[in-house]
């Protein structure tokens, strides 16, 4: 089976308005994420800037989606470099400028950065000329894109191999790590929409995830669109279905990974792995070889997104604190790895010791 025809099977298991990326051959389609659950809005993106601004607002998010946007975003911004001057050099440098300003739009999730460079490394610096690149960026971008179809769907499985045998599932998610969050399934909601196939899942238990309410608005959302019995809960009510014996694992995706092991994802994760600890529950993270970085080892390494106080402050636009009382928003938190009890990859389940493991898939996915 080609691979196309491998990833068109497994989208069964998700529907078909789920996909929040879409390249025409001429602009970008971005789901407007801001928008749902109210409105299904689609943005047309002709210009890079606008995928710049999509990705910093999280009208598109998520790690792995960030990286596929910015792929198809390179090929606006080819475009309007080839078209901004008539040397090569000064079109070249035009490129590589608007690549750093899509690249500065999120810190945290590194698939945004792994995206870009890997265009700017393996299409723009070997080519002679920008046009003659443009052709072979659109085709990495759709590489790019394909490949986390693929990803998503080996994942799936991999993580199902942990429940092997078991009924009644019940799974804490945190975030959306679905399929609103990638190219394909979702990472996290990839293996619990297997589970659902299985006939394995019992329910998920979506935590809201303030302050954006990625998982009231995505999760819930996209579970319940597609028939997946789900549970909201405020944030603060994880620990205590936890407590009542409601959650037989928690699986949760990534926004960097280190080679030590250590999770970066949404605010209030790390909260969760304690409390998952606290009750014996194992704390599963679903990411692709894309997530990882590399290059660093320490948890506490990783540039954590500070953003707006105005997302802390307001509910839905309404003020709901004093105007000008201080606020502390940070993005993301880091999980340190003695929380974690697997890391779920296309290559299967990581365990500890993760600088081992972790090493072994940067051998394995070495390009
Ligand atoms: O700020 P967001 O909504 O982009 O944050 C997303 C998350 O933290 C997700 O849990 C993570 O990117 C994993 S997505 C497959």
């Amino acid at each position: 089976m080609s691979l196309e025809a491998a990833v068109h099977s497994l989208d069964t298991l998700k529907s078909e308005s789920m996909k929040s990326i879409t390249w025409n051959g001429e602009s970008l389609i971005l789901l407007d994420q801001t928008k749902l659950p109210n409105q299904e809005t689609y943005i047309d993106c002709t210009d890079w800037r606008q995928v710049a601004e999509a990705i910093k607002k999280l009208r598109v998010r998520g790690a792995p989606a960030i990286g596929v946007a910015a792929g198809y975003g390179l090929i606006l911004a080819a475009k309007e470099a080839i078209a901004s001057a008539s040397d090569e050099v000064t079109q070249r440098a035009n490129f590589l400028t608007f690549a750093n300003t899509l690249k500065e739009t999120r810190p945290t999730a590194i698939n945004l950065a792994w995206a870009i460079d890997r265009i700017v490394t393996n299409i723009v610096f070997p080519s002679d000329a920008l046009v003659t690149a443009l052709p072979l960026i659109e085709a990495e971008a759709k590489a790019i894109d394909l490949e986390d179809q693929r990803l998503n769907a080996a994942m799936a499985k991999a993580g199902a191999t942990l429940f092997e045998g078991k009924k009644g599932i019940r799974i804490l998610t945190h975030c959306n790590a679905g399929a609103l969050a990638t190219a394909g399934l979702g990472t996290a909601l990839g293996v619990v929409r297997e589970l659902h196939a299985n006939n394995q899942l019992e329910r998920v238990y979506a935590d809201e995830t303030r302050p954006l309410l990625q998982g009231a608005r995505l999760t819930a959302f996209e579970l319940h669109h597609d028939g997946i019995p789900v549970t909201l809960l405020t944030d603060n009510m994880a620990a205590y279905v936890m407590q009542q014996g409601l959650i037989d694992a928690v699986i949760v995706g990534a926004d960097r990974i280190t080679t030590e092991g250590d999770v970066a994802n949404k605010i209030g994760t790390y909260g969760v792995a304690l409390a998952a600890k606290a009750h014996n529950i194992p704390f599963y993270v679903a990411a692709p070889y894309s997530t990882f970085d590399f290059t660093l080892a320490k948890g506490s390494d990783i540039p954590i997104e500070m953003r707006s106080a105005d997302e802390v402050k307001c509910f839905a636009g309404t003020p709901t604190a004093p105007e000008g009382v201080e606020v502390l928003n940070p993005a993301f938190d880091v999980t340190p790895h003695e929380l974690v009890s697997a890391i779920i990859t296309e290559e299967g389940v990581l365990t500890a010791p993760y600088n081992k493991s972790i090493t072994d898939l940067q051998k394995k996915t070495a390009r």
